[in-house]
């Protein structure tokens, strides 16, 4: 049955259809949701090329890819339907005349369909001519909506380069698209066990109950990469690890953890607690940043991006504090990097020795990836004649409690996108408070390039966050082990 059955029908169409983007994951992201019949019955994809020579065939060679297709059955039925779903529209996003070439081809649709399909365009495109795209779109009347019949834009990330820019980047779009037109993606609040926190922390009155100040010492939250930045220097040089990750999935899944409980539990309630959050963060003094955000670079990455002075950080690490009666006094760690020791996003709790034995305390990890689950770490008698404790570890993984396999962030967020649920995707309000509160640190490292700390890769970043880390009361965890067993046993490092 197509989850989608109910909405109108749809038509995709993908500005920046070649790129890396396009094709690591909203094709095989597509490919899923045909196979599994999660799209409306009327369905058709545009790939918009600004050259000639791309054709259909030429940006659905990934979908012959092997992983895409392990262990699958009806490959080329899929395939097929894939190929006669979609079309290749040579057009120039910069000008505005060619935007009416892709009028005539949707009204095309509609007229073949025998109705009026709904508009879901996905700008896929560098930052500097979302503009271009968004003007042209408007200035060939395809930001209308009429009846029920929807033209939604889905905006990757990044939204701005910093506060200023953020701002001028929403009142530009509200000027052509309103809110409930705009979905601006933040992939890591559609993989799945984001969403789960909500469920877990709301749905378990255990877990509430100690979710605040009282029970908890820190919270940590972690986005480590193994990977380097591929390769991409241009876009690295502009963007560093605090724009990249922390701005955005790292606030946002903060957000999640400690917001209050929307009431009720729709889009907009959600929004409304999470933005409350937001504003809560006590604001950073820029004399202070040294002190709550600390950087790096890995080694090796000024001659990659061919910069001998580059400074900027491909690791970073934030401390924030809450100004509320749930979590004032609570430290936040966030943290991030590339060329990291291994690839994990999790989300520790720690929490207060009650024991004063100076033991491992307490702790509860929500594992975003890989090896999805939660863990919590408890203490226990060590089986014997002496009363010693020892710290014990109980998890609940994904893989082994739920059988089905998982979508993937994109195919999530492409079926809300269709169905109009803008639960999972950031506000304006969200986007420019992430700004500001990270302006005064971007602020001071455009300036200053003493504070840059090199680490080499593979390791966990640089040496000085230990002490940072211990400066705020907290260590970094990279034992989160019991859950899902991926990690070695091997404590607080
Ligand atoms: C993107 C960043 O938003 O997230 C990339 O721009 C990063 O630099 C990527 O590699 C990580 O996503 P995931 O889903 O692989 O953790």
């Amino acid at each position: 049955m197509a989850l989608t059955n109910n909405s109108n029908g749809t038509v995709l169409v993908i500005f920046g259809a070649t790129g890396n983007l396009v094709q690591n994951k909203l094709l095989p992201a597509i490919y899923h949701l045909l196979k599994g019949n999660l799209v409306p019955e009327k369905f058709e994809i545009i790939f918009v090329s600004r050259n000639p020579d791309v054709t259909k065939e030429s940006i659905l060679k990934k979908i012959d890819d092997e992983p895409m297709r392990k262990g699958q059955q009806n490959i080329q039925e899929v395939t097929d339907l894939f190929k006669n779903r979609s079309r290749v529209l040579t057009l120039d996003s910069e000008n505005p005349e060619d935007f009416f070439l892709l009028k005539n081809v949707l009204q095309e649709i509609d007229r073949k369909n025998g109705e009026k399909l709904n508009h879901l365009y996905y700008l896929a495109v560098p930052p500097s001519i979302f503009k271009s795209v968004i003007t042209c779109l408007a200035n060939a009347g395809l930001n209308k909506e009429s009846g029920n019949i929807s033209q939604r834009i889905l905006v990757e990330k990044p939204f701005g380069t910093n506060l200023a820019s953020a701002k001028d980047l929403v009142g530009f779009i509200k000027k052509y698209f309103k809110e409930n037109q705009v979905y601006r993606i933040d992939h890591y609040l559609a993989k799945e066990t984001a969403q789960n926190l909500l469920t877990f922390r709301f749905s378990n009155p255990l877990i509430e109950g100690i979710w605040n100040r009282q029970f908890v010492d820190y919270i940590q939250i972690t986005a480590a990469e193994e990977v380097d930045i591929e390769g991409r220097a241009v876009f690295y040089e502009g963007m560093g690890a605090l724009r990249d990750l922390i701005q955005s999935h790292l606030l946002q899944l903060m957000a999640l953890t400690m917001m209050d409980v929307p009431q009720p539990m729709k889009a907009k309630d959600l929004h409304k607690e999470k933005l409350l959050l937001l504003k809560s963060v006590k604001p950073i003094k820029k004399r202070h940043v040294n002190e709550i955000a600390i950087r790096g670079q890995y080694a090796g990455y000024r001659d990659e991006v061919k910069n001998a002075h580059s400074n900027i950080e491909t690791y970073a690490a934030v401390h924030l504090t809450v100004n509320n009666s749930r979590w004032g006094g609570v430290p936040i760690l966030l943290r991030t990097g590339k060329a990291l020791k291994e690839k994990t996003t999790e989300i520790t709790l720690v929490f207060k020795d009650r024991t004063r034995r100076k033991i491992t305390p307490n702790m509860l990890t929500i594992r975003i990836q890989p090896n999805e689950g939660i863990g919590i770490r408890l203490l226990a008698k060590k089986p014997g004649l002496k009363n010693e404790l020892e710290p014990v570890d109980m998890d609940f993984c994904y893989e082994t409690s739920f059988k089905d396999i998982q979508p993937d962030a994109y195919e999530r967020v492409l079926v809300d996108a269709i169905t109009g649920d803008q639960s999972l995707f950031a506000t304006s309000d969200e986007v420019i408070r992430c700004w500001k509160i990270l302006q005064p640190i971007l602020s001071a490292w455009e300036k200053d390039n003493k504070h840059l700390y090199e680490y080499d890769k593979g390791t966990w970043g640089p040496a000085k966050a230990t002490a940072f880390a211990k400066t705020h009361g907290c260590e970094w965890l990279m034992n989160t082990s019991h859950v899902c067993e991926i990690h070695h046993l091997g404590g607080i490092v």
